[in-house]
């Protein structure tokens, strides 16, 4: 199993997002190390079909991750062994989704509340592959640091290989301030790589969140969506390199347009160029007049010269 590069940039797992599309997309501008794909249920990968599943059937495999979902290690287990034979560079199990649609069944978050359980899973999984294993998860359902030592010290004792810390509690969903100093107790802890996440919105913000807590790479999410080249300029920044000119948006939007169209059936590129459009239309004064544009139109078609005509018109 190769190593983890040092630093190492990761961009996130997002539901609807973090998919080929937007992957090349970031390749495009010099890529990031390594991508998540979008958390896929460990239920469901046994029936999909991978030549014609949309989170399957992509060969560049070598880059990525793909992160499951569940509590139930036989499944675990069913789905590694399955995603093992796509040659990814890892497998990562997801103990962090706090959505309550998720964690109802035991998946996600919850596991971080049943430690046995956790346990047993990425036991499973660690058997059915010799890839990388990771595990991305939170700082647990309260903010102690604890807890979070001991849960990620049996991750480690299981066979991780790195771990991924969303430096969020539970309860605090997608709310208040990453907690950035638990990443830190976190890497004085562990002797596998640890890797911090959250509220990385420029930047200068990946060289800060290293520097402060040691950690040995970042995860960028949401605003790798928003700015699709900021790993580019995270990797001059660590250089001591020059920040590029921004790209010009239209043909950013264009591309990822492009890129959908070439990659899934048209109801799907359409209704992920829709989501896509929240992101992107955020570096735009009136992006929400664009995004609500765009969700009213019916086609791939209609959809890019609806955003091209309100540049055209100035309106963005
Ligand atoms: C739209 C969206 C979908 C997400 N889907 C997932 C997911 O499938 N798996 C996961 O582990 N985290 C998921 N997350 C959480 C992100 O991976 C990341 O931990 C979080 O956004 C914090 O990083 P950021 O501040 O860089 O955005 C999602 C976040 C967003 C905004």
């Amino acid at each position: 199993m190769p190593d983890l590069p040092k630093p190492v940039l990761f961009m996130a797992p997002m539901v609807d997002l973090s998919h080929v599309a937007y992957r090349e997309l970031i390749r495009g501008f010099g890529g990031c190390d390594l991508f998540y794909s979008e958390m896929l249920n460990s239920r469901i990968v046994p029936v999909e079909h991978p030549q014609t599943s949309i989170y399957l059937r992509w060969a560049h495999t070598h880059d990525l991750i793909f992160q499951i979902l569940g509590n139930d290690p036989d499944k675990i287990s069913a789905a590694g062994t399955i995603l093992d034979g796509f040659e990814p560079w890892g497998i990562d199990v997801n103990m962090g989704c706090w959505l309550k649609k998720v964690t109802c069944h035991g998946w996600g978050a919850a596991l971080m509340k049943d430690i046995g359980a956790a346990r047993q899973v990425i036991s499973a999984l660690r058997r059915s592959t010799q890839r990388s294993v990771s595990v991305k998860f939170r700082i647990g359902f309260q903010a102690d640091p604890n807890y979070m030592l001991d849960f990620a010290s049996m991750l480690q004792d299981e066979g991780v290989d790195f771990l991924v810390l969303h430096a969020r509690t539970v309860s605090d969903g997608m709310t208040r301030k990453a907690r950035w100093e638990y990443i830190g107790a976190l890497k004085e802890r562990m002797s596998i790589p640890v890797i911090g996440n959250g509220d990385i919105t420029r930047p200068q913000d990946a060289c800060d969140m290293m520097r402060q807590t040691g950690c040995d790479g970042v995860m960028v999410g949401r605003h790798a969506l928003i700015k699709p080249w900021i790993f580019r300029d995270i990797k001059a920044l660590l250089a001591g390199e020059e920040l590029e000119d921004q790209p010009d948006l239209l043909e950013v939007i264009g591309s990822l347009h492009a890129l959908l169209a070439e990659h899934f059936p048209a109801d799907v590129a359409l209704k992920r160029f829709k989501t896509a459009s929240v992101w992107l239309a955020q570096n735009l004064s009136f992006g929400h007049y664009l995004v609500k544009q765009v969700g009213r139109t019916r086609t791939m078609n209609d959809a890019m010269a609806c955003i091209t005509a309100c540049f055209d018109r100035g309106i963005c």
